[in-house]
């Protein structure tokens, strides 16, 4: 059978029925960091894609940094989350969970007034989205290197945590400006021990991370997502071919279910052009592409065997059956920025299906 956008794929054991990847994607409904039934309509809506990765989920109470958010480190969580798994797996759908810590991406007000952690003590420019509304950036605490065990197990343990939920899998959101790219990134990290410097350095804790969490569930669930040339969050690198390069090649080898990659800049502004191919060149898994990409592109990078798989965000947003509107070459529905972040089922679980349109 010929490879298409359409057709399966292998990835974590298992088999996925078609290439289109629901991308992940913040929507802050979860209350008290709590997955819940409106969250289950909403992805079991969307199980008609090959792979979900839900939105990102806290590892812990230090990883947090936006308003209701959910988090996989406690039992209620887990609880929560399996209602997510199951209504996307009586569906036929497959789905993994993204596991995040925002690092200087935060504000005191989630942690009790204590000062987010983050590789160096420098503050990115902007401002964090708290229960008061927006507030500057603070400078964050630098971790100390006697503390990097204690986030690794965090992540290990939110693993742990996944597989009691039900999730196929899991990312390691490495993307975006959040903790782990805050370490890989030279703007971001000016240690001078192990975990900065050198990019085997910066690469350091996304390595060890892997390896706890490929340890606890098995690599083939573990899959990573980084942002080379994305500017949001006030991120940025001297060298990001090189650093990615890098740092693809030393995931390469391990076993893992994907390699997900950003290729744009969410903000617009980009410093530094990617080749994407030497990405795709250096790793010899499942390569899933991601940034504003449509029916065509996508189409053409799979033909062009560029990617494995293509991810979507916003058109997922407003078109639950997505990869049915592609089969089908019809239209799509618009997506509401107004109801992207916060609020309840409208802008949320109540954009129509085809068949209902
Ligand atoms: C966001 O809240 O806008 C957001 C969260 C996580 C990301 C990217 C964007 O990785």
């Amino acid at each position: 059978m010929s490879i298409d956008l359409f057709s399966s794929v292998e990835l974590a054991d298992q088999n996925l029925n078609n290439r289109i990847v629901m991308a992940p994607m913040t929507r802050n409904r979860a209350p008290d960091n709590i997955a819940n039934a409106m969250m289950a309509e909403y992805y079991s809506q969307r199980a008609g894609a090959g792979l979900i990765i839900t939105e990102g989920a806290q590892i812990s109470e230090q990883a947090v940094g936006y308003p209701a958010t959910p988090g996989i480190y406690n039992q209620q969580q887990i609880d929560g989350w399996k209602q997510v798994t199951e209504a996307v797996h009586a569906k036929g759908g497959r789905i993994f969970v993204q596991l995040w810590h925002c690092g200087r991406i935060s504000h005191p007000d989630f942690h009790d007034g204590d000062l987010p952690v983050a590789p160096s003590a420098i503050a990115p420019a902007g401002e964090a989205i708290t229960f008061e509304g927006m507030k500057p950036f603070v400078k964050p605490r630098a971790l100390e290197a006697s503390e990097i065990p204690g986030i690794i197990d965090a992540y290990r343990h939110a693993a742990s945590c996944a597989m009691q939920a039900g999730f196929d899998g899991v990312e390691i959101h490495a993307a975006n400006g959040y903790l782990i790219d805050q370490f890989i990134r030279d703007g971001s990290n000016r240690r001078t021990d192990q975990y900065g410097g050198s990019l085997e350095n910066r690469s350091r804790l996304l390595l060890e991370v892997v390896a706890a969490v490929g340890g606890e569930i098995g690599h083939q669930k573990v899959g990573v997502r980084i942002s080379p040339i994305n500017a949001f969050n006030d991120i940025s690198d001297s060298n990001p071919q090189a650093t990615f390069n890098h740092v693809t090649a030393s995931l390469n080898g391990l076993g893992l279910a994907y390699l997900h990659v950003v290729e744009v800049s969410m903000t617009g502004e980009t410093s530094a052009d990617l080749n994407t191919g030497q990405l795709r060149d250096r790793f010899d898994g499942v390569y899933i592409a991601n940034g504003g990409y449509d029916r065509e592109r996508a189409l053409q990078t799979i033909a062009s065997d560029a990617a494995d798989m293509v991810a979507f965000g916003i058109p997922f947003i407003a078109n639950p059956d997505l990869p049915e509107r592609f089969r089908r070459e019809a239209p799509l529905n618009e997506a509401d920025q107004a109801t992207f972040y916060g609020g309840d089922e409208h802008g949320y679980t109540d954009y129509p299906a085809l068949d209902a349109a």
